[in-house]
């Protein structure tokens, strides 16, 4: 069967609106998308993040959440879920991921250092490693910055530079390291089993707790099952249990392969860490046995969490993204190559190429779009990338991207069709699309609360 693996059972409105509305809406929104109204968004593509469709397993689950504040019924279901999931029995619910990052970041780098090793770190990730006076460190495969290679695991770390760092300051200076499947900032692109095996081995070498940021594991075991030989024949629950069964613990936005709106788990693999975290999470999130969430949440992060490693709902979304790409390539749009898990991401520092990164391209392309085709992507680059709290100067990233991240059972193919016939449409504009100056800029995760003008007005 070639369809979607789901009939749709509810349907939500698309609000259409004209070119001259857009423009106006933008222009209250000064430019920046994360300040729009989903009510003047078309096809919303931010972020797959909370945004999924829920199955009715899950919404039936939810009628049955149990909120006793104390030992629900929920916990105890989401419990058997992750542990059969991940194999962890200890682990906190928290409201989302950047919940478990709040409470797991500050205590690591209080008890053990400063450094906080990863591929590349999310940016509340970052932003709570900073926040917690630590210091963020990417070591990604230098495969990852060439984004015509066609390399498979473009998501690996440099094993070889992280160990060269270890060393050259210690590893007691290293608070912890961290993996995150799939690597968001760079593409979505997978992490093989065998560079988290070495990542694994290296953590245990220098005696440095391994952690896993597990948002988008089920896309990731589905992506190395594809791409690497030894995995081909297996199950992809079984793939997702072997990253699992290597780390000493997982922090998992649940709003990505949880296929839940909101929620998350911070996993320890040590009795002993859980209990000396546990006071900081009733404090910070809630009860041991809620952590943020109601009862019925944790119901449908139960059903969830079985559900993400579905293969036809796998084969379904990676699918879904790679039509738009091969939509993309066939008008010669460069995006990051091959396409990963969870979105395009095109490659605006190439479609603007009268850009440099201080015109942000991905932020203009962002705003474009929306002007073209009432499509909400988002940059990701070095806007997003902020600026070293010590110095100010602005961090460059691996590449100046527009991301297309698609939420999960929410958008058919037709809709792709729609996305990238605006994008072919600006392409034939593109030399005449103006890059973007930030009239407003917040101290710390500028991106999300700056405001820009298109350069030359
Ligand atoms: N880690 C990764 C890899 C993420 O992609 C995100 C969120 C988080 C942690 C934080 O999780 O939002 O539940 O607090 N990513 C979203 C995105 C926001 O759009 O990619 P959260």
């Amino acid at each position: 069967m070639k369809g979607e693996p789901w009939r749709i059972k509810m349907v939500e409105p698309i609000p259409r609106l004209s070119r001259e509305e857009r423009e106006a809406r933008l222009e209250m929104a000064e430019l920046n998308v994360f300040r729009l109204s989903s009510e003047d968004v078309m096809i919303d593509l931010l972020t797959d993040s909370g945004t999924g469709a829920m199955s009715q397993a899950q919404w039936a689950a939810l009628l049955e959440g149990d909120e006793a504040y104390a030992g629900s019924r929920s916990f105890a279901a989401l419990k058997e879920a992750v542990e059969a999931v991940t194999g962890f029995s200890h682990f906190f619910p928290v409201h989302q991921g950047r919940g478990g990052e709040k409470i797991l970041i500050p205590h690591l780098v209080q008890r053990r250092g400063p450094y906080v090793l990863g591929n590349m770190h999310f940016d509340t990730t970052r932003a709570h490693i900073e926040l917690a006076g630590g210091k963020p460190l990417d070591f990604l495969t230098p495969e990852a910055k060439d984004l015509e290679s066609l390399y498979p695991f473009k998501g690996n770390a440099d094993v070889e530079a992280m160990e060269a760092f270890i060393q050259e300051v210690g590893p007691n200076q290293v608070a912890l390291v961290i993996l995150t499947l799939t690597c968001n900032s760079v593409g979505g692109q997978p992490v093989s089993l065998a560079n988290a095996r070495e990542v694994a081995r290296l953590c245990r070498t220098y005696d440095i707790p391994f952690f896993l940021d597990a948002a988008r594991f089920a896309e990731n075991a589905f992506l190395v099952r594809e791409r690497e030989k030894e995995l081909a024949e297996e199950q992809i629950g079984d793939i997702a249990r072997r990253f699992f069964d290597l780390a000493d613990g997982f922090l998992m936005s649940a709003k990505k392969d949880g296929l839940v709106n909101m929620g998350g788990l911070l996993a320890l693999r040590e009795e002993e860490l859980y209990w000396e975290l546990a006071p900081a999470v009733i404090a910070l999130e809630g009860y041991l046995t809620y952590g943020g969430l109601s009862g019925r949440d944790m119901a449908a992060l139960a059903v969830g969490l079985k559900e993400a490693v579905d293969p036809h709902h796998l084969a379904q979304r990676t699918g879904q993204v790679r039509y738009l790409a091969h939509l993309l390539e066939g008008e010669g749009i460069p995006f990051q190559k091959p396409p990963g898990g969870h979105g395009v991401f095109v490659e605006a520092g190439r479609f603007l190429p009268h850009l440099t990164p201080e015109d942000y391209p991905g932020v203009a392309l962002a705003a474009a779009l929306y002007l073209e085709a009432g499509v909400r992507g988002v940059e990701v680059g070095t806007f997003m990338m902020g600026r070293d709290p010590e110095t100010g100067k602005e961090r460059r990233a691996p590449a100046e991207f527009l991301r297309l991240a698609i939420p999960r059972r929410v958008y058919t193919d037709r809709h792709m069709e729609d996305v990238a016939e605006g994008l072919f449409h600006l392409k034939r504009r593109a030399p005449q699309i103006p890059g973007v100056k930030v009239t407003q800029e917040p101290h710390a995760l500028r991106h999300f609360l700056a405001s820009f003008a298109w350069k030359g007005t």
